[in-house]
């Protein structure tokens, strides 16, 4: 993983380490494919720790096309392939969220441009973070590709990134 020289981070190791909850919100543009699996898949880093009650994950989009609906089914079959099972509500992201997450992670350029144009405070702005900074370096991406007009090989690439992204993200909060 990539040295993440982030006082965001600092911070955020330094709540857990006082034992306080650390809320992720998971941000692409539909909510159905790339967040709402990033967010099954760190629920079960968390999980994996036996850390659950120290986080809070959810995930959004910065679209309303799928509001109450299920992840894509696509999605929900090659996670569950791997032993994830997808249940997230498609919600838009809000004012709110800035304010009641810690840390806000794109998966794309776009979402990232989209959330730092609706961030409505500069302190809330500095929340923002790509999930590519959680990427192993080996990894030939430097964003999480939009999977909904691909095919299965984009399914599972998102899998694939999303696994090592969300357990780098974990080691980076919660371990020494
Ligand atoms: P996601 O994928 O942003 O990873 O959830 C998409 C899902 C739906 C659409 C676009 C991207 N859409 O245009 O409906």
């Amino acid at each position: 993983m990539k040295n993440i020289d982030s006082k965001l981070i600092e911070a955020l190791r330094a709540k857990h380490v006082a034992g306080e909850p650390v809320k992720v919100l998971f941000v692409c543009l539909g909510n159905i494919c790339r967040s709402p699996a990033a967010e099954g898949l760190m629920e079960a880093v968390v999980a994996t720790h036996g850390d659950r009650h120290n986080w809070v994950i959810d995930s959004a989009g910065t679209g309303d096309y799928h509001i109450g609906d299920l992840p894509d089914r696509r999605m929900r079959a090659h996670a569950a392939r791997r032993g994830y099972d997808l249940t997230h509500r498609c919600r838009q992201i809000s004012v709110s969220d800035f304010f009641d997450f810690d840390l806000i992670i794109g998966m794309d350029e776009s979402n990232l441009r989209n959330l730092r144009r609706l961030a409505p405070t500069v302190e809330t702005e500095q929340k923002i973070m790509p999930m590519s900074a959680f990427f192993d370096d080996t990894r030939h991406y430097d964003y999480v590709p939009d999977p909904y007009y691909e095919g299965a090989e984009g399914f599972e690439l998102v899998l694939d990134l999303l696994q090592g992204a969300t357990e780098n993200l974990y080691n980076a909060i919660a371990t020494n």
